[in-house]
């Protein structure tokens, strides 16, 4: 079972459109940004998959050791009652870490249904070629869009318990304020007893963290500059990329990891018949990852009206995977 949606085509405004008008507001805010989720093109998901592959990026290896090392421990409380369910991976990317999981759920025959939902149409087409030859006896329905927009496309179409996963940290590419209102709004979304499985990178020593987004062979920087490109391209605007370089921070105290592009000279950028002038210096304001401590954590989902079931960390002890459930 193979199907895609998209909910900006069904209300008549395009991902185009959407995008132009995305990237219009983001430079149109005191100070410039831009919405991480655009990162995300062809050429973004090809450098994303290098960015994962670097030492120094621990992140995908401390969640990959959960998910091949801990997967019967995993499937122990995302199966509880035994009862058939979805399971929804909100951001599924290329589902490296999610599959090991798949696998083990199928080879023990349980009844499930896996929605991907992704913002990049590519990846989900990728996927469903994976699934279709590694294991194809399962159920996939590949969501293409928002979170929520497919998650409630998700709830029309089946009404089994939902396992929703959240993985790879994306919870800390919102700032605080948002992830809030995120997990508040899961919740709404989701029924009594429905699990939310979800992923954070944690607070650790800040050289550790902060290498993490400052290689040195610039690969996170051109993961940067390639949303430049993609504007200049989609949008037809023209971005001297050779006049924006990457700037990362990382503040311990707030956990606030952030990405900047930092205007080199005074400079005027054209989209459309709108014009963005950038001072010398100027910054766009282009990501956070935010890192959280385990008290952080237990705030949130308090907040939120979860019940923290289980806490699963790496053999590190710097990632966690948080299964949440709705009470
Ligand atoms: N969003 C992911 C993260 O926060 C991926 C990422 C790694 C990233 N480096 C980046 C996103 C630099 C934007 C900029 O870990």
């Amino acid at each position: 079972m193979n199907s895609q949606f998209d909910t900006d085509l069904q209300i008549g405004k395009s991902n185009i459109d959407t995008f132009r008008s995305d990237v219009l507001e983001g430079l149109s805010s005191n100070p410039k940004k831009m919405f991480s989720k655009y990162f995300y093109d062809k050429a973004g998901d090809q450098i994303f998959q290098q960015i994962m592959k670097m030492p120094d990026y621990y992140l995908t290896n401390c969640e990959l050791d959960i998910f091949k090392n801990k997967t019967q421990e995993l499937a122990d409380i995302i199966l509880g009652n035994d009862e058939p369910f979805d399971l929804i991976e909100l951001g599924a990317g290329d589902a490296m870490k999610s599959s090991y999981l798949l696998k083990f759920l199928v080879q023990k025959n349980i009844d499930f249904t896996y929605m991907p939902i992704d913002i990049s149409g590519n990846i989900l087409s990728v996927l469903n070629e994976k699934f279709s030859k590694e294991l194809p006896t399962m159920d996939i329905v590949t969501l293409e869009g928002d979170y929520f927009n497919m998650l409630d496309k998700a709830t029309s179409i089946s009404k089994r318990r939902k396992v929703v996963l959240f993985l790879g940290g994306n919870i800390g590419n919102m700032d605080l304020e948002e992830s809030y209102n995120f997990c508040r709004e899961l919740n709404q979304k989701l029924n009594l007893g429905d699990l939310l499985l979800i992923g954070f990178d944690l607070k650790k020593n800040p050289h550790t963290i902060l290498n993490a987004y400052n290689d040195t062979e610039g690969i996170t920087a051109s993961f940067n500059l390639n949303l430049l490109l993609r504007i200049n391209r989609e949008l037809e605007a023209d971005f001297d990329v050779t006049q924006f370089q990457h700037y990362q921070t990382y503040d311990p105290a707030s956990g606030a990891c952030k990405s900047y592009l930092v205007s080199l000279e005074k400079q005027d950028v054209h989209i459309d018949n709108h014009i963005f002038s950038f001072e010398k210096d100027e910054l766009i304001d282009m990501e956070i990852s935010q890192k959280f401590s385990k008290a952080d954590i237990n705030k949130l989902a308090e907040s939120s009206e979860f019940h923290v079931l289980a806490e699963i960390t790496d053999s590190k002890n710097w990632f966690v995977d948080s299964i949440w459930q709705v009470v």
